[in-house]
């Protein structure tokens, strides 16, 4: 069965997708939706009776999962059309007192478990297939405060920017993701003190919907990376062009 593989399926980003995916790829007659909510999971496939969908509970951030997903990537044998890994999360912390699980957690999510999945899907990806890996606009330029989460995405983007290069021969399009502020669960998981933050107030949202839609479309044309918005695209520049160490001045959380 041709198959879309969607981790982080059960909000935010990740769920939309899963209509993205349906509208520009109607031959995806298969969906493996991921994410350690079996409920939501299942609640979502309830809305797509037309296409087979499965719920995969999964905590990826735990290595025993990909053991989990390696089997049952044998006993199915899906035809990979799409891989999104959207499955992650950033917290909003001064380093030197954080929560030393919750910042290496950020580590095994959003870097190691990305390469697992993708490692692991590639020996079923056909031609002419797409992944595309999440990262943010906290990858152009250091984030303080959010430093491991900033730094987790500077290396999605890095690594699927590689991908791209390599992949291509074999006819899989990688495209980084690279979104903006968007109104998802990922600010109430980030826990921004309340007045503390400089900046999130004041940047503009992101449609999830249109991020969706939007690096679909660029995946689909092979783009490298994607932003949405003229703003993040003028701070992507300026991530190239000013030092970092004066950038940081408005990009701490
Ligand atoms: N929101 C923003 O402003 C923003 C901006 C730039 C980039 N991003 C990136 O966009 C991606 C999606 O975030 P979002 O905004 O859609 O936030 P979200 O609504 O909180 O979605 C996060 C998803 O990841 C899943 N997840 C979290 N921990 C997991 C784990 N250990 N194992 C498996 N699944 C896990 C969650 O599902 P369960 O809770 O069911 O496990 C959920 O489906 C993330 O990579 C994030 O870094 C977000």
């Amino acid at each position: 069965m041709v198959t879309a593989v969607i981790t982080g399926a059960s909000s935010g980003l990740g769920r939309e997708y899963i209509n993205a995916i349906i509208a520009q790829y109607p031959s995806v007659d298969a969906f493996w939706l991921i994410s350690r909510r079996k409920e939501v999971l299942k609640e979502i496939a309830q809305e797509h009776p037309d296409k087979t969908i499965a719920a995969i509970s999964l905590d990826l951030g735990k290595e025993e999962s990909y053991d989990i997903f390696e089997r049952l990537l044998k006993e199915n044998n899906p035809e990979i059309k799409v891989l999104v890994n959207s499955a992650g999360y950033g917290k909003c912390a001064d380093f030197y007192s954080s929560n030393r699980t919750l910042q290496t957690g950020m580590i095994d999510l959003n870097c190691r478990g990305l390469v697992s999945m993708i490692r692991l899907c590639l020996p079923y990806m056909l031609d002419d297939s797409l992944v595309l890996n999440i990262s943010s606009i906290a990858a152009f330029a250091p984030t303080p405060r959010m430093s491991v989460y900033g730094a987790t995405k500077a290396f999605v983007l890095s690594f699927s920017k590689a991908l791209h290069d390599e992949l291509a021969p074999r006819g899989i399009k990688v495209t980084a993701v690279c979104p903006g502020v968007m109104e998802t669960d990922f600010w109430a998981v980030a826990n921004v003190p309340e007045g503390k933050s400089r900046l999130i107030d004041k940047l503009p949202r992101v449609s999830p919907q249109a991020v969706a839609v939007g690096s679909l479309k660029a995946a689909k044309r092979g783009k490298m990376m994607y932003t949405k918005k003229l703003f993040y695209k003028f701070y992507h520049v300026l991530g190239k062009l000013l030092p970092h160490g004066f950038l940081m001045e408005f990009t701490e959380v």
